[in-house]
């Protein structure tokens, strides 16, 4: 198993003051190169469950290995893990080459590395001439396709998505999954996408685990 998810539990207090249970004792594990997709109900902890994965948000118990290493208490800057989520979350300031360098000029790459690799990305999800544009110059599909390029260009052995589609119309949301799952085969990278929608799940994933 390459990522494993073992007794992850975790609770929110409300507004009372009560601790209510949000992920209960979750057990998942992927091979190296799988996707799976998390589907179930609003509320049931998805989201929680993948901020958890991705070191954005501590347990309360449970234990996360990854390549036979136990990962939990490491910080996400740490996991080799990307994150993309319903929202684009780029910086608006920066133009399209500056959103997608900017996890490697946190690793400290050289200039000459970073170019390459952020024109390699780019170049992956079909933006090769958009690097000078701004966010707010290109359409939700290709500002969908940055954050994937963002994602992608610190070479992630684990890819989170949550919901990295809904604020797309239907026709951009069949293409891009279908984008999604090719790069996702072809980089082989071990995957966890959560999604509404049982057709995206179908098209993206090597299996379907329900959740609540
Ligand atoms: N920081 C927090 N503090 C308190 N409660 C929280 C917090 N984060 C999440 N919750 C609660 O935990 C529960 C699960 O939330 P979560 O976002 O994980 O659900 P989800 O399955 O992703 O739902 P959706 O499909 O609507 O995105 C919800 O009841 C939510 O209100
Ligand atoms: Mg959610």
């Amino acid at each position: 198993m390459h990522l494993m998810l073992n007794g992850m539990t975790k609770s929110f207090q409300d507004k009372s003051g009560h601790r209510v249970s949000v992920v209960n004792n979750f057990n998942l594990s992927l091979t190296r190169g799988e996707c799976v997709a998390l589907v179930g109900p609003s509320g049931c902890g998805k989201t929680t469950l993948l901020r958890m994965v991705a070191g954005l948000e501590t347990e309360d118990s449970g234990t996360i290995t990854l390549a036979g290493r136990d990962i939990t208490k490491l910080p996400a800057e740490k996991r080799g893990m990307a994150v993309v989520f319903q929202h684009y979350a780029l910086f608006p300031h920066m133009n399209v080459a500056r959103n997608v360098a900017f996890g490697l000029e946190v690793r400290k790459l050289s200039a000459d590395q970073i170019r390459k690799r952020v024109d390699e990305s780019l170049a992956l999800v079909g933006l090769a001439d958009f690097g000078n544009r701004v966010p707010n110059e290109l359409s939700g599909g290709q500002q969908q396709r940055v954050a994937l390029a963002r994602a992608l260009v610190i070479e992630p052995t684990v890819l989170l998505c949550d919901e990295p589609l809904s604020n797309l119309d239907a026709a951009l949301r069949k293409q891009l999954r279908e984008e999604i799952r090719a790069l996702q085969q072809r980089l082989s990278i071990t995957t966890l996408y959560i999604t509404h929608d049982i057709d995206e799940a179908r098209a993206i994933a090597d299996r379907i685990v329900e959740m609540g």
